[in-house]
């Protein structure tokens, strides 16, 4: 279950991604915003990674106007490693070293086509584990050093 959300910066580009994903037949929820009203990135930022964190999701996108007040958001929850991508390559990175299971994207930033094109980048690149996979253990030794002090 792929699950997504954004802020009314990011509304445009996520009915384009959900069009997109349901097209392919990837079964996706959306988790609000559902116009154009102006609403708080961190409510949505907390649905879609609280979603991701618990389990109850596999992975998700967050999309606001930059991506930078969705990622730090999401950064926030265990377990989230929200990555907020550009281009073609820092989408295809995100899987490939970092294993990232939130796609993050700026909805003033892309035009829909290209943040289309970054998230089927990212759902058909693989984690290349190994070395990066040692890497991803350290990020979650910090969260268990985190709750702990
Ligand atoms: C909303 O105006 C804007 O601040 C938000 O979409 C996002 O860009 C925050 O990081």
């Amino acid at each position: 279950m792929l699950v997504v959300g954004s802020d009314h910066g990011g509304y445009e580009l996520k009915m384009a991604i959900l069009e997109m994903l349901r097209d392919k037949g990837i079964a996706c929820a959306d988790f609000g915003t559902d116009g154009s009203d102006s609403v708080d990135y961190p409510d949505y930022a907390a649905k879609v990674a609280g979603a991701v964190s618990s389990g109850d999701a596999e992975l998700g996108i967050l999309i606001c106007g930059t991506g930078i007040g969705m990622s730090i958001s999401a950064n926030k929850f265990s377990k989230v490693r929200a990555a907020l991508v550009h281009d073609e390559f820092t989408a295809q990175m995100a899987r490939e070293h970092n294993n990232a299971n939130i796609l993050v994207m700026g909805g003033r930033v892309l035009s829909c086509d290209q943040g289309k094109k970054l998230v089927a980048i990212w759902l058909a690149t693989e984690f290349e584990g190994d070395r990066h996979q040692n890497r991803l253990d350290k990020i979650t030794a910090f969260e268990q050093q985190a709750t702990t002090q």
